[in-house]
């Protein structure tokens, strides 16, 4: 698949098939997270792969009640629970080194981009899902002190393919030529 292709036509996936996604499907996928730059190649981040299916039930209940993601992390095979260590990644001798808190966040969100579009590319879907009580989800899968969860990532076969999603801002909206507010293009 085309990078440009993947990255145009991946989409939040909220209903999956019954197919089961492999271990084998799930490393690949994670090897694509771990190619994944981040700052000093630090490499923070760790994923749990939740397969129980009463962990998974214990998982959404700290979703928000109103959160889309629900229904279908229920019906995911795997959910795939992407969590970093904190204190690392933009931080020297235990300080931060710029005036951000924490790089973990982009760190991560780099992995976990990498893991969407591999995933789409090998005709699976997800949904990335940040809307959910973390300290209890932390609580739930056993996570040290020193680290955080930070989304969850059902993970399935789409029930429906070639899904349009939601617009995107136009480029002269974002774009700045050498100072804020100078317009890029028009
Ligand atoms: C950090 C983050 C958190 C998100 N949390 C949720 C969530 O809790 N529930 C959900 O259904 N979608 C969630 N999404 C998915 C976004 O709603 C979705 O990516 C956005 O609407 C664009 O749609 P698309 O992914 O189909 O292009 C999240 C996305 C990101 C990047």
């Amino acid at each position: 698949m085309e990078l440009q292709e993947a990255i145009l036509n991946r989409r939040s996936i909220r209903k999956f098939t019954d197919y089961r996604v492999s271990d084998d499907e799930i490393k690949e996928i994670l090897e694509a997270a771990r190619s994944a730059p981040s700052w000093a190649n630090t490499q923070v981040w760790e994923f749990i792969i939740v397969r129980d299916k009463n962990i998974i039930e214990k998982i959404v209940d700290t979703y928000s009640e109103k959160n889309p993601a629900r229904k279908c992390t229920l019906a995911a095979s795997a959910v795939i629970v992407a969590c970093a260590r904190t204190g690392i990644s933009g931080c020297k001798e235990g300080k931060n080194v710029t005036k951000y808190n924490e790089w973990f966040m982009f760190d991560l969100g780099l992995a976990v981009q990498n893991l969407c579009l591999k995933a789409h590319e090998m005709g699976l879907g997800t949904v990335i899902a940040g809307l959910l009580d973390h300290k209890k989800c932390e609580e739930i899968l056993s996570i040290p002190e020193g680290y955080e969860a930070v989304v969850t990532i059902p993970l399935g076969k789409p029930a429906v393919t070639g899904k349009t999603g939601p617009p995107r801002k136009e480029l002269k909206d974002f774009t700045h030529l050498n100072r804020f507010g100078n317009r890029f293009t028009e």
